[in-house]
C-alpha cells in the first residue's frame, strides 16, 4: 500500500512539474547511487564553499584585484551559474548539475555544447571535494550526463579533454570507454600545459550498454531546451508506471 502511494506521488509529481517555466530545475539522472539535479541559485553558498582548490577556474576570467583568490574563485562559482541559466539556448548551453551522495552535495558535474542542433556533440567538466574522491563516484556522474546525452538528446559524440597529469580525470574518460583523440596545448595560470582530448561516439556508448545504468526522469518537458520536438505529455508517466 506503501508503495503504491509513493508511485502515485511520484507519477503525480512527474506529471505537475515543480519549475513548468524552467523544467531543467525538475530533471533528476540517477546512476550507481548518485543523484544528479541541476543546480540551483540555493546550491551556489554551499557550491563555493566547498569547490576545491584544484579545480581550475577560466585562466582567462578576470580577476577583481580588491579580493583574494578565494574571493574570486567564489564570484566565479556564482557568475558561471548565472551566465549559464541566463544565456541558454538550444544552439549554446551548459548545465550543471549538483552531485548528492547520500542527500549531500559533494561536487558538481556539467554537460555542455555548442552548436548542438547541427553538431550533436556534448563536452564536460566535473569536480569533487576530496573527501569522497577515488570511490567511483567520477566515473558514476559522468556515465548519469552521458545517459542523457546519448539516451535522451541524441548526442552523436561526447568530448572531454583534460591535463596529461591530470591522472584522475583521465582514468575516469578512459573507464567509461573513450577513445584518445591526440593532444592540444591550453593556457593556464602556470602557462602553456598539455591536454589529452578524448572521444566517445554513440555506437560504442551503446556497445558498453552503460544507459542501462542511468536512470532519467523530468525529461521530457525539456525538450524544447535542447531545440527537440514538442514534449511528449504522456511519456513520463508510461514510463514511471511501467517501472
Ligand atoms: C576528476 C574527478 C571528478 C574524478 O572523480 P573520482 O571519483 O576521484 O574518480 P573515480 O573514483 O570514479 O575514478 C575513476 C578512475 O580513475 C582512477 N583514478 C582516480 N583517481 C586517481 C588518481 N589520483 N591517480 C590515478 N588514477 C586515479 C580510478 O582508479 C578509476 O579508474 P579504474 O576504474 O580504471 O580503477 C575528481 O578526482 C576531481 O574532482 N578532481 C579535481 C577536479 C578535476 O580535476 N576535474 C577534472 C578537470 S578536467
Amino acid at each position: 500500500m506503501e508503495d503504491a502511494l509513493a508511485d502515485s506521488g511520484t507519477l503525480i509529481a512527474m506529471m505537475s512539474p515543480a519549475f513548468p517555466v524552467w523544467p531543467l530545475f525538475d530533471l533528476r539522472l540517477r546512476c550507481r547511487g548518485v543523484v544528479l539535479r541541476p543546480v540551483t541559485e540555493a546550491d551556489l553558498p554551499h557550491l563555493a564553499q566547498i569547490q576545491p582548490s584544484d579545480w581550475e577556474h577560466d585562466p582567462h576570467a578576470e580577476l577583481l584585484p580588491a579580493l583574494d583568490l578565494r574571493q574570486n574563485r567564489a564570484r566565479l562559482c556564482y557568475q558561471d551559474y548565472w551566465r549559464s541559466v541566463g544565456t541558454w539556448s538550444p544552439t549554446s548551453w551548459s548545465l550543471e548539475f549538483a552531485v548528492e551522495t547520500d542527500g549531500t552535495v559533494v561536487g558538481v558535474q556539467a554537460l555542455e555544447a555548442e552548436q548542438f542542433p547541427v553538431l550533436r556533440t556534448v563536452g564536460s567538466g566535473s569536480w569533487l571535494i576530496e573527501r569522497v574522491r577515488g570511490r567511483g563516484i567520477g566515473v558514476a556522474m559522468r556515465l548519469a550526463v552521458l545517459g542523457l546525452a546519448f539516451d535522451h538528446l541524441g548526442a552523436l559524440a561526447a568530448v572531454t579533454s583534460a591535463r596529461t597529469d591530470n591522472a584522475a580525470s583521465l582514468g575516469v574518460s578512459r573507464r567509461v570507454g573513450y577513445a584518445d583523440n591526440g593532444v592540444s596545448l591550453t593556457d593556464s595560470a602556470q602557462g602553456v600545459v598539455e591536454l589529452s582530448q578524448f572521444r566517445l561516439t554513440a555506437p560504442v556508448w551503446q556497445a558498453a550498454g552503460h544507459g542501462g545504468e542511468v536512470t532519467v526522469t523530468g525529461f521530457e518537458p525539456c525538450r524544447p531546451w535542447f531545440g527537440l520536438g514538442a514534449p511528449e505529455p504522456d511519456q513520463e508517466a508510461d514510463r514511471t508506471a511501467a517501472r
